[in-house]
């Protein structure tokens, strides 16, 4: 059994979705972002705080949990600079916590999601593993200081553990059943799509003048089930004992900028985009594109998505969806 925590979120219950056809499932989640509706019926379902070390301790106890995959934490760089008490409350003290009760009840195996936000400004075109790590938000260190964590309890405890670096998440699940749902929304992608379907009046493409070849920012955007494919093989590296410790990239290793991104929806929905450009957006890198050669080299793990079928899956959801 596996103890997903964070399952109702947008990336949670895409990999809940998977893992549940090869595992049985115990997802926890508090409901503070994510959606009880997004999570598999067949998953046990337990609403409560990560901070909550009674509880932690009572479903330890309860169900025959052989590893944890940690996806519940805040995610906004924006609001991290501004409220940074949050970031180190929920993403440090909190998984502290759930480390100390995983420890106590000798559950080993752990995948933790962590983000390009932990490379900051990278000073090379494709961001590998070994790139160098200096994040210039508290969101990324947040996510920063428990990957040092876990390299020091890995050295010192009986705690296996895969870090995985996620780029830009995207796209929603084949059925339509589930897709990418904030609220307020941040992200590119599900902005424009909203737009598209009527419900914003336009989109604001934060920066023009970036060092890039069209002037807006580039991201490498990855479909959601591909990462969560990914988490499936990091799990099954750890209960097979082929990885004591790793550290991996998602991406699709390649690029696109915010203007290609916003054809490319156009394209897909057959709908033209009102754009404005607006200034930039603070704490935004101007191209961040991943390696995932290491994680194809030693677990067999590729995209398999590509931009099209991103903007594809997500726009079967998000013409459903009512705002
Ligand atoms: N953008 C716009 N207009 C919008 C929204 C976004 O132009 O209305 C631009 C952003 O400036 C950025 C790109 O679109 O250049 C992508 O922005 P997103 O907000 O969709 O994604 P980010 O790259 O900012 O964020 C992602 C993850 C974060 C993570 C970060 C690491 O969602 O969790 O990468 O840099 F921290």
């Amino acid at each position: 059994m596996i103890l997903v925590i964070g399952g109702a979120g947008y990336i949670g219950s895409h990999l809940v979705k998977e893992l549940i056809k090869k595992e049985s499932v115990v997802v926890l989640d508090n409901l503070s972002t994510g959606h009880q509706k997004a999570i598999d019926p067949e998953a046990i379902f337990v609403e409560g705080d990560l901070r909550n070390e009674d509880l932690l301790n009572i479903i330890f106890s309860k169900y025959p949990i052989k590893g944890v995959m940690h996806f519940a934490a805040n995610s906004l760089v924006g609001e991290s600079v501004v409220d940074p008490l949050k970031y180190y409350e929920n993403n440090v003290s909190a998984t502290l916590t759930l480390l100390k009760v995983m420890l106590k009840h000798s559950v080993e195996n752990f995948i933790f999601s962590s983000t390009a936000a932990t490379y900051g400004i990278p000073n090379v075109d494709v961001i590998r593993e070994s790139t160098v790590t200096n994040p210039i938000n508290p969101y990324g260190r947040s996510k920063l200081m428990i990957e040092q964590i876990l390299a020091d309890y890995a050295k010192a405890y009986d705690i296996n553990y895969v870090v995985l670096r996620y780029f830009n998440a995207a796209g929603a699940f084949e059925t339509a059943e589930i897709g990418e749902s904030h609220n307020p929304e941040t992200h590119l992608i599900p902005i424009i799509l909203q737009h598209l379907a009527g419900y914003r009046e336009k989109v604001s493409v934060f920066g023009s003048d970036y060092e890039t070849p069209d002037g807006t920012c580039i991201r490498d955007y990855i479909h959601v089930t591909d990462l969560a494919n990914a988490h499936i093989l990091a799990l099954e590296s750890l209960l097979e004992r082929r990885n004591k410790t790793a550290t991996y990239n998602l991406g699709n290793g390649l690029g696109y900028s915010v203007k290609e991104v916003i054809e490319t929806c156009e394209k897909v929905t057959g709908i033209q985009a009102k754009v404005e450009i607006g200034d930039r957006r603070e704490g935004d890198p101007a191209r961040l594109i991943a390696s995932s050669k290491k994680i194809h080299e030693e677990l067999g793990w590729k995209a398999e998505r590509d931009l099209t079928e991103i903007i594809q899956s997500a726009w079967n959801w998000h013409k459903n969806q009512m705002y």
